[in-house]
């Protein structure tokens, strides 16, 4: 997951805030004063002297001034993509008052920023995540911050998320965040007959996605399991982070960001007061130790999980929606995937109900157009905006071409993946289209096995920000995935039936938005034809 802006995957870390905007001229302005506000906060530090390296070159706008306002108002995150197509440099510069901001516009080059120690996201989550959950002073200096509110930088922060990384990379403290997760996919889809329903395919998703993934990381006496409604704030809080990390007045200029970030920490403070933490996931019961060492309040503890659970959720949500509604608009793809799951279906049938439980390990090398698919669903769905500042003078070289930029120390540097993973030369033509063969061993984003390509591909972010939820939403992706093709029959509706993914997907780009519009997510849904008595599971 992505400034604590939005929460595109390389969540846990202030990414994404670039994507964050939504469809509307207003909020395009919005975007354009928070992008440069944020510069303005983000500038930390005194520039010093240049090398015979030379920094990306300076884009400037049309209009001096106010043109990079007016290019973010008309055209919002795209706007980046007009300025990369002015130079043939890897990188450029944009440059407002004394702020720059050094923009990373290829996949060598943005492979070799993700893991430069010089570029860290660490002051901007400090700054930002203080002032857009409303921390108290006490929590500035676990974040790395002093008394003067500069940051300095703290070891716990790193040594607090390796440690959650590893515990939710592998073994019986990912599996078991992972069964718990894909447990509430398979009640959702047991609940259907052979009825047809209407639902919003995003809404719906979302809803289990959430109840899902936070079950499995807080355990099953978690703030959504005690209050549902909690799952709208989570998507209120996303939307808002932008306005409200500026800090100026949140109450006037963000008051339904504000409210939510009160009701979601009210609820995670009354969760860990009544003990139901001790429930939780491991990640997470190490997490509230760690924090009770450091000293810092329930207060202050339930302020950072609003920021978590976001991250944790509005980042899985649009990936599995991606992956569903293109594979429901290619009745080809739905049927090669129903033949290639069978294969880790095992059914059995005891005297009352049959049972299916598909087995998640076998489908990492039987299923390999399915885990293409959710490859795919990531390009295309997953679009964070990785920032970082500089905190040392450096010099990048992009491998592919030799060049070397300079970076100088205290400005920052913004990777927007949409423009790594949207581009026609990086993906062999057809950019926009969704089309999981590409993945597959031999395609153009695969080597000969199969496995995915890592330069120009980063849909969780790199380096040591690299999100440590990854597999958890892999695993719940992945099987909802499995099941909903398995066990479900859909009629797509609305203006999705006859819009290509493609043209979804270019809608969606235009606007930044997470979310597409409700008229093209209707679908109905019933129990698949021959398996309505099937009672459905999943082995994590
Ligand atoms: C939130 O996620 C980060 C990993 O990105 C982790 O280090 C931290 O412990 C989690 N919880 C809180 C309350 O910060």
């Amino acid at each position: 997951m992505d400034t604590i802006i939005n929460s595109s995957s390389e969540a846990w870390g202030p990414e994404a805030s670039l994507d964050a905007a939504v469809s509307s001229k207003r909020t395009y302005l919005l975007f354009g004063l928070g992008f440069c506000g944020l510069l303005a906060i983000w500038h930390y530090l005194t520039p010093s002297q240049h090398g015979q390296v030379k920094e990306p070159p300076a884009v400037s706008p049309s209009i001096p001034l106010i043109g990079h306002f007016l290019g973010f108002y008309q055209q919002g995150i795209q706007y980046l993509e007009t300025l990369r197509r002015k130079t043939p440099w890897p990188a450029f510069t944009i440059k407002l008052f004394s702020i720059k901001t050094y923009v990373v516009t290829t996949p060598a080059l943005s492979h070799v920023a993700l893991r430069s120690k010089s570029l860290s996201l660490e002051p901007l989550s400090a700054t930002v995540a203080t002032r857009m959950l409303g921390l108290s002073k006490a929590a500035d200096r676990h974040f790395g911050i002093d008394e003067r509110g500069e940051f300095v930088g703290s070891p716990t922060l790193g040594e607090r998320r390796v440690e959650f990384s590893k515990l939710l990379g592998s073994g019986s403290t990912l599996s078991e965040p992972s069964q718990v997760a894909s447990n509430a996919v398979a009640d959702a889809v047991n609940k259907f007959d052979s009825n047809w329903e209407s639902h919003d395919l995003f809404m719906w998703l979302r809803d289990v996605i959430t109840v899902g993934t936070v079950a499995g990381l807080y355990g099953p006496k978690n703030p959504v399991a005690l209050d549902p409604t909690l799952i709208e704030d989570i998507w209120t809080f996303d939307e808002n982070q932008l306005r409200l990390s500026w800090g100026i007045f949140p109450k006037l200029v963000a008051p339904a960001g504000v409210r939510a970030v009160n009701r979601i920490s009210a609820a995670f403070e009354n969760y860990i007061h009544s003990g139901n933490d001790k429930l939780g996931s491991a990640a997470v019961q190490t997490t509230i130790a760690a924090l009770k060492r450091l000293g810092l309040s329930d207060n202050d503890y339930s302020r950072l999980e609003v920021f978590n659970i976001s991250v944790a959720t509005v980042n899985t949500v649009p990936t599995a929606v991606s992956m569903i509604s293109a594979i429901l608009a290619d009745p080809k793809l739905l049927f090669a995937l129903r033949d290639e799951v069978q294969a880790i279906a095992a059914t059995t049938t005891p005297p009352t109900k049959k049972h299916a439980q598909l087995d998640m390990a076998a489908a990492q090398t039987a299923c390999p157009l399915l885990i293409a698919c959710y490859q795919e669903a990531l390009r295309i769905g997953s679009l964070p905006t990785c920032n970082r500042a500089v905190l040392e003078d450096t010099t990048l070289v992009d491998p592919d071409t030799g060049v070397a930029v300079a970076m100088q120390k205290g400005h920052r540097v913004s990777i927007p993946t949409f423009m790594l993973h949207g581009r026609d030369q990086i993906w062999g033509g057809d950019a926009q289209k969704f089309d999981p063969w590409r993945f597959m061993p031999g395609g153009s984003a695969a080597d000969a096995k199969g496995r995915a390509r890592e330069q120009g591909f980063v849909p969780y972010g790199g380096g040591v920000h690299l999100c440590p939820g990854r597999h958890l939403a892999k695993a719940e992706i992945l099987a909802s995935g499995a099941l909903m093709v398995m066990a479900l029959d859909f009629v797509v509706g609305g203006e999705m039936a006859g819009a290509s993914a493609a043209e979804v997907r270019a809608k969606e780009s235009k606007s930044g938005a997470k979310k597409p519009k409700a008229a093209e997510r209707m679908v109905r849904i019933r129990r698949r034809e021959g398996w309505e008595d099937v009672v459905w599971s999943v082995k994590a």
